[in-house]
Formats: C-alpha cells, structure tokens, sequence
C-alpha cells in the first residue's frame, strides 16, 4: 500500500485562510449569528407624534412634486434602525400626505399594504375598479398582486398611515412591482394611467360592513391574497367596540376586534393582520410579546405603552411600533383610548414562526406557538 504523506501542518490562521479561499466558512465562527436561545432584534421601540411628522408631511405637501414623488410618504426609521426608512426589518410605516386633486398612477406589487386615514377628508383608493372612500379611522387593504391607485377628492390635503410588508418581499428576492395597466378599449388593451371605476362605491364595506351575521349570497371571489372586503368602517368597529365594553376582555389586549376576511374568517391580508382596540379609562394591561411586529396608531384618547421596561406616550394620530419580541403593556389614561394596531402575525404564521409570550397577573409566562 503506498504511503500517503500526510499534509504540513498549517501554522495558527492559515486553515482559515484556507477555508475562506475555497468559499467555505467553519460554522463555528459563525456560532453566535445563529445559535440565539431566542431573537436578538435590534429594534426599539418609538412613537412619533402627530405634531412632529404632522409638519413635515404639509412640509412635503409643498416642496415635494406629486410629478416628483407619486406616492409622498414619510416612512418612519425605527431608532435601532437608524436611517433604513424602515420601521421594524420587515415593514414599511409612515405617513402618506396628498393635496387636492392629486390621484396616484395605478400600480401593483407583491407587497401587502393597509392605509388609516388621520386626517382629511376626500380620499380614496381604487382597488380593482372599487373605489372605497376613507373618513378618519377607516382601514382599505392592498392585497398583493391587485391594481389600486390613491388620491383626494377633497378640498383639503388628507393624510393616512401606511404599512406595508415590503422590505419583508425584498427580503426573500420577491419583490415585483407594475404599472404596465391596460383596459380593454373596443376590444383593444389601451395603456391608462388611472382605473375606470365599476360598480358601487365603498361596494365592499357595504356588503360585508354590516353587523348582523348576514352577507351577500354568494360571497365574490378574492384573488386569494387578501379580505374581499377591502375598506372597514371605523364607526361600525368603533360601535361593536361599545357593545363589547362590559365584556372582561383581554388581560393583554383590553377589548379587542379584528378586520377580517368574511370569505374565510381569515386576517384581512395573508401576511397583515389589523386590528382595532379598546383600553377603558384608566386600563392596564398585562405584558405580552410575540415574534411578529406591531405598528400602532391612536384614533382616540391618550395613553401609554411599556416597551421593553421603556415607556412611550402617545396621543390621538400618534404612530408608535412594538418591535418583535418586545414586551409590551398598554395604559389608558382617565378616558377610553382606541388603538388600531397592524401586525405581520399571519405572515409568520403561515411560516410556522409565530411565538407568544403572555404574562399572567402573577408574573407567570406561558408561551405558545402557531
Ligand atoms: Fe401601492
């Protein structure tokens, strides 16, 4: 049998060198990037107010070209983020202002978008010829894949809240944008710049807006993205938020309700839940966390929300996020506070990577995953 030499030995570093010359990197200096006994997440909490971004949006309204912006978002940098425009690593949120008469091109993307109406009135989103109208508090949805385009029809500039899941799309290399839309014109796909509007306005939040157990028969067919339902009407959630008052509620949530799909009792969008709820006067809830993050605005009164031992005041049309895996617990002050609350729960549910942690009034954790 020949004798195989057997290789000098490499001197201290060398075998590293090796390694990183053929592309190839030992796991074990790789150890405390991944081996986390659970998400070391740079984000921070923070609230901006509606005084602060509510003058650089009319700032905006004046020096920025709607020719120049299209769509004139201020996306806000979340402070363990500094600079990304991002609010958590996986969402876009901010505040969008449009003058009167301005109307978005009409596009769409494989990001999924939620918009709150805060001030203003006039606007609107067209999605798939709909046009649903928004008062203050409103929610429309932007499922993934469908043509919308927004605007103002008002005589005053509006504002709203948007959050989208798009550098969660960018993250994963799926990330498509268009705005290549074309009606048929006598047979002819004709290029148009803005959706010719069907059928009933607010169509959806009229037939699927109402309570009483009852919806239209059949239900019309979603493209599977999202709620057919695609504008809620904060005064019909804001009234079964009411009804719902002498409830106990949640420990951690107060009352809550959520936007959800009446096609199939799913969250409004395969990757955005909203929600929108309720802290009595003087309500303290207790900590929770959960792995999805949270955009927060306030629609009503004032309060405060403890994140990670840090406390955050907000008021009416403050934005506020809850990082994933924050611990958190809301505080009303003497009146009742609204919050509406926008997550990526489902998103990482459908991953199989959504985990909770709830702490009971004893100090006792309980953790679940779905
Ligand atoms: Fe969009």
């Amino acid at each position: 049998m020949a004798h195989v030499p057997s290789p000098a030995p490499d001197a201290p570093g060398d075998f590293e060198q090796r390694l990183a010359a053929a592309g190839v990197r030992g796991f074990w200096s790789m150890l405390a990037d991944y081996e986390m006994f659970e998400p070391d997440n740079p984000e921070s909490g923070a609230v901006w107010t509606y005084r602060d971004y509510r003058e650089l949006a009319h700032r905006a309204l004046g020096e920025i070209p709607i020719e120049k912006a299209d769509r004139r978002n201020l996306f806000f940098s979340n402070p363990g983020l500094p600079g990304s425009g991002t609010i958590t690593q996986r969402l876009l949120g901010g505040v969008q202002a449009v003058n009167p008469g301005e109307v978005q091109s009409v596009h769409r993307h494989t990001a999924a978008a939620t918009r709150v109406l805060l001030e203003g009135t006039g606007a609107f989103t067209t999605v798939n010829g709909g046009k649903c109208r928004l008062e203050y508090g409103d929610v429309v949805i932007n499922p993934n894949g469908l043509w919308h385009e927004s605007g103002n029809d008002g005589d005053l500039p509006v504002l709203w809240m948007d959050v989208l899941d798009l550098p969660f799309t960018k993250m994963l290399n799926a990330n498509f944008f268009a705005n290549d839309y074309a009606e048929r014109v006598d047979s002819v796909m004709t290029p148009r710049t803005n959706q010719t509007v069907t059928g009933m306005t607010d169509r959806s939040a009229i037939a699927y807006g109402t309570a009483g157990g009852v919806r239209p028969s059949p239900v019309r067919a979603g493209n599977g993205h999202g709620s057919v339902q695609l504008l809620y009407k904060y005064a019909s959630a804001r009234t079964l938020l009411e009804r719902l008052r002498g409830e106990a509620g949640s420990e951690h949530e107060g009352i809550a309700v959520e936007y959800y799909d009446p096609a199939t009792g799913g969250p409004a969008l395969r990757t955005l839940d909203v929600h929108l709820q309720l802290l009595r006067a003087g309500e303290r809830t207790l900590p929770a966390r959960q792995t999805a993050g949270t955009v927060y605005c306030c629609l009503e009164g004032a309060g405060r929300t403890v994140i990670d031992g840090r406390t955050f005041v907000w008021g009416e049309r403050d934005v506020f996020v809850v990082p994933g895996w924050s611990w958190r617990r809301h505080e009303s002050d003497a009146g009742d506070a609204v919050l509406c609350a926008v997550s990526d729960a489902p998103a990482l549910r459908r991953l199989g990577l959504l985990v909770r942690e709830r702490e009971d009034a004893v100090g006792r954790v309980t953790r679940e995953q779905d």
